[in-house]
């Protein structure tokens, strides 16, 4: 019943009524379950118990949000924003309350500005696409955000973001230089109206708690015509926990340019039944072949690295690389990835971890039959530990040495099996609680994992959201809880892990 006077009241209340008709997907609607699926990337969250949504909206106009934000504030449902939907725990499209799902799947339009390296991307656009128009454009520009091209910009950069180049120019985040929001009220600011600390919020604090972000501005940065590329896998037979031990000492202090990352997985080794674990040492370097073999020979000699190894590409194609993509125009497509069931845990590394404890831990990957877990190890350093810890709400810059993921993915139709998973990677990750980072122990908001704690249901409190608050933000949570009280003291926008405001609701 709310569902129906909520879509009264969007017929009255919006500017433009005969277009926001053709926006608004009730259940009953033919297109309601494809629209929803869409960008789901997480299978554990598209199950017949899943909550679903009473309406999806999909506006084309700010003004079709801000009808949104009125009506369903009036008619007591609570909205959920998606951008690219990938969010690890579902929070962009699941709640326990009636809610109506805005998705930005229309607002996605990017203009890039060459000459003054800048640009506008709406929130609802793909980082792909974003690649995509930038190197249409441009060669020697880039942006510093993930490698995954399905990625939402709306949730990605609300949560900092980062990708192969944030060694060199640091997050997502650090690189937006504007924004519009829209707020509880319906009202659109921009960082003059919005003012520096809500714009300060919004670059890191976490998608879904001050509002909807519309558009960002971006500055570009630069990128060499030609990058270097490589992937060198060791299994354990081949010294990869000596190079993996090694490593931790190397990478975040290695230049700028390069970003080498180790991909940790279990193989079968080609005898029968034999498995072993696998250490891929991938990097991409901003500059020629030569310079990176003379770099990797001083500093990391160990690795072997060798010139056959390397490949030289553009900055564009070296994302092909990386995401084993066939052609720049799969960039531009939003629903081409195989979804899994998966669950992914985050932690930061201070000291580096004794060789003995990798040795330990490898076993655990040969625990259950079909295990897929992958641990990825990403060096800190760089230009992250040059931008003070309170520049932005993300917190982990200097003193980081690298984060861990801890990454459980199961292709399939069943979520049975998953249990089994779920129950390994908690292992794994209560496992690593003396090697890592402690009091707080540390998180990275855009892996969202409600196992950290949630808020309370209802009624949320500043104490409750602590808990999962200060391993995500440290310190600067409390000043997004003051931002929150500024922006929306109503609580208007929450979820699980929303920042509350003060007055505490
Ligand atoms: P989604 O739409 O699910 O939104 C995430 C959160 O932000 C939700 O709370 C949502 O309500 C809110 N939100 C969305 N749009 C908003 C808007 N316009 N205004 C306000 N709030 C909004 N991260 C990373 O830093 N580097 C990486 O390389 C990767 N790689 C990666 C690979 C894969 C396969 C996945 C599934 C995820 C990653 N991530 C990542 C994590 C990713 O950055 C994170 O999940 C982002 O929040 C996703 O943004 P979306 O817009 O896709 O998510």
């Amino acid at each position: 019943q709310s569902h129906e006077k909520f879509l009264h009241c969007l017929s009255l209340h919006s500017n433009d009524s005969s277009s926001i008709s053709k926006v608004i997907f009730s259940r009953n609607n033919n297109s309601y379950s494809s629209i929803l699926e869409s960008s789901i990337q997480n299978l554990r969250y598209s199950t017949i118990a899943t909550p679903k949504p009473l309406v999806i909206v999909t506006p084309l106009h700010a003004s079709h949000i801000q009808a949104t934000i009125s009506c369903s504030k009036r008619h007591g449902l609570q909205i959920r924003t998606r951008s690219g939907g990938h969010d690890f725990e579902g929070l962009s499209y699941v709640s326990e309350v009636p809610f109506v799902l805005v998705d930005l799947v229309n607002l996605r339009s990017i203009d890039v500005d060459v000459e003054n390296r800048i640009a506008w991307v709406q929130s609802g656009a793909i980082l792909g696409e974003l690649y995509y128009r930038i190197a249409e454009k441009s060669r020697t520009l880039a942006f510093p955000a993930g490698t995954c091209y399905t990625i939402g910009v709306g949730g990605h950069f609300s949560g900092g973001g980062y990708g192969l180049l944030f060694r060199k120019y640091g997050l997502a985040a650090d690189n937006i230089i504007d924004a519009h929001l829209i707020d509880a009220n319906g009202r659109i600011l921009d960082r003059k109206s919005m003012g520096e600390d809500v714009f300060w919020a919004i670059r890191g604090g976490g998608g879904g708690s001050f509002g909807i972000v519309l558009d960002w501005k971006l500055k570009l940065v630069s990128v060499p015509a030609n990058v270097t590329v490589f992937t060198v896998t060791k299994t354990l037979e081949q010294n990869a926990t000596q190079l993996i031990h090694r490593w931790q000492y190397v990478a975040h202090k290695l230049p700028n340019d390069i970003f080498l990352l180790v991909a940790i997985s279990r193989v079968n080794s080609g005898q029968e039944g034999k498995k072993t674990i696998q250490a891929s040492f991938a990097a991409l370097f901003l500059g020629g072949v030569d310079k990176l073999i003379s770099l990797m020979e001083k500093r990391f000699p160990e690795l072997g690295l060798v010139k056959q190894d390397c490949i030289e590409m553009s900055w564009i194609q070296s994302l092909l690389y990386f995401g084993q993509l066939p052609t720049e125009e799969i960039l531009l497509d939003r629903a081409a990835v195989n979804k899994t069931f998966f669950k992914v845990k985050s932690d930061y590394v201070k000291e580096p971890i004794p060789k003995a404890v990798f040795e330990e831990v490898w076993p655990k990957f040969y625990e259950e039959e079909g295990n897929y877990g992958i641990i990825l190890l990403i060096p800190y350093g760089g230009k992250m530990d040059e931008i003070p810890e309170t520049e932005t709400p993300f917190p982990h810059r200097a003193g980081n040495m690298y984060k861990i993921i801890y990454n459980i993915g199961l292709a399939g139709e069943e979520n049975l099996e998953f249990q089994k998973y779920l129950s390994w990677i908690r292992r794994f990750y209560h496992h690593m609680t003396p090697y890592v980072s402690k009091s707080p122990r540390e998180a990275y908001v855009n892996y969202r994992d409600l196992d950290i704690g949630v808020n309370n249901k209802g009624k949320t409190s500043y104490a409750q959201a602590s808990i999962w608050g200060f391993k995500y933000f440290k310190s600067n949570f409390n000043k997004l809880v003051h931002v929150k009280t500024l922006i929306d003291p109503d609580n208007f926008f929450k979820h699980e892990q929303s920042i509350p405001p003060l007055s505490s609701w």
